[in-house]
């Protein structure tokens, strides 16, 4: 099969395109005819050497797909050759095919077209459990999204509305801001000609926001440390702006507010159970109209650092997707 192959952890332009072989079946899993790769930010970081992990190489990037059934292992009962499905894979979604634990393959109605099921599973994801487990965001809270035209912020527009926030989106172009109210934010603040700060009091009543979905980090964040309200909860998301800032915890004293972790990935191989049941609400939701997949732009596998690029140089607005 064709595959892109990370050999070294490097610059995203030293990964090659090859043919490998197959992965075989094994017990527990099931192996995906991929029809569509999500890209991710964190698969840049992967592939240089700056993410939490660092897997052996050489390795094949990718941790979400879309696909048909190939091949059942031992063991998996409710997973049959031929289903459409989403899958989970940490790695090895750059490629024709890939292998997944069943416990992390979720079947899906043949009406999501496989593009977007593929966009469906780690942005969107990431902002659910975000808002669901980590900020239990409650109807008629403030909800702040930084990076909100990007992959997980864009999810977290559509689902903080979804779960009866107002929202505010936060982006660094008009172009950004029309794209987030688009998909449902309540405010689009663009912060290269508006001030962040005075424009959340005024719009919060001096009060401050109640969670804040932190995609940026370095001076992103600590901006929205000092926009937060009473008993707020700071998600901490990511770091796209590339500096992780140091926090001074007086403030969340002071204010009497929470900064809280999260990380999707962990939360999938932790609590597989709640995993699976996020995801069937997302598929539920999306199957309403609630929560949709903005395809900004979509690749060949052989243009796959391309397709990286486009996220890195933070053009994407939405989701981008490797077609192998
Ligand atoms: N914690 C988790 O479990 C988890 C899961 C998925 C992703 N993440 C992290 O969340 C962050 C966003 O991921 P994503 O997939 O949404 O990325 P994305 O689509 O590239 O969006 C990132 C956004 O960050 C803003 N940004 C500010 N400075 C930037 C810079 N120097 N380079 C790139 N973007 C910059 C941009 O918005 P403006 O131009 O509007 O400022 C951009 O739209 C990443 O750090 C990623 O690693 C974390």
């Amino acid at each position: 099969m064709q595959a892109i192959l990370c050999k070294s952890f490097a610059p995203i332009d030293q990964l090659v395109f090859e043919e490998v072989p197959s992965p075989e079946i094994k017990k527990g899993h099931v192996l995906i005819e991929v029809s569509a790769a999500g890209v991710n930010f964190p698969d840049s970081l992967l592939v240089e050497g700056l993410y939490q992990m660092k897997p052996d190489l050489p390795f094949i990037p990718g941790s979400e797909v879309a696909g048909v059934i190939k091949e059942v292992g031992e063991g998996v009962a409710h997973l049959k050759i031929g289903q459409k499905v989403i899958g989970l894979c940490m790695l090895g979604g750059y490629a024709q095919e890939v292998l997944v634990p069943a416990t992390h393959v979720l079947p899906i109605p043949d009406q999501i077209p496989l593009d977007e099921a593929a966009g469906l599973v780690t942005a969107h994801a990431t902002a659910h459990h975000a808002l669901k487990q980590r900020a239990s965001i409650k109807k008629g809270e403030t909800l702040l999204v930084t990076g909100a035209a990007g992959g997980t912020g864009l999810a977290a527009v559509q689902i903080g509305k979804e779960m009866g926030a107002t929202v505010i989106a936060v982006c660094s172009t008009k172009e950004k801001c029309d794209v987030a109210l688009a998909n449902g934010a309540d405010h689009a603040i663009n912060y290269t000609e508006q001030d962040l700060k005075e424009t959340v009091k005024s719009l919060t009543n001096k009060k401050g926001v109640d969670v804040v979905y932190e995609c940026v980090g370095g001076d992103m964040f600590h901006t929205c440390s000092r926009l937060m309200g009473w008993n707020g909860r700071l998600l901490v998301i990511g770091f796209a702006g590339g500096e992780i800032p140091e926090f001074p915890v007086n403030l969340s004293l002071v204010k009497g507010y929470s900064v809280v972790g999260v990380f999707w990935g962990s939360f999938t191989q932790h609590q597989p159970q709640d995993f699976m049941d996020n995801m069937k609400e997302l598929v539920t939701w999306y199957m309403q109209g609630k929560v949709k997949v903005n395809i900004d732009k979509s690749f060949a596998l052989k243009d796959s650092v391309d397709a990286l690029k486009y996220v890195t140089s933070r053009q994407v607005k939405g989701k981008v997707v490797i077609l192998p």
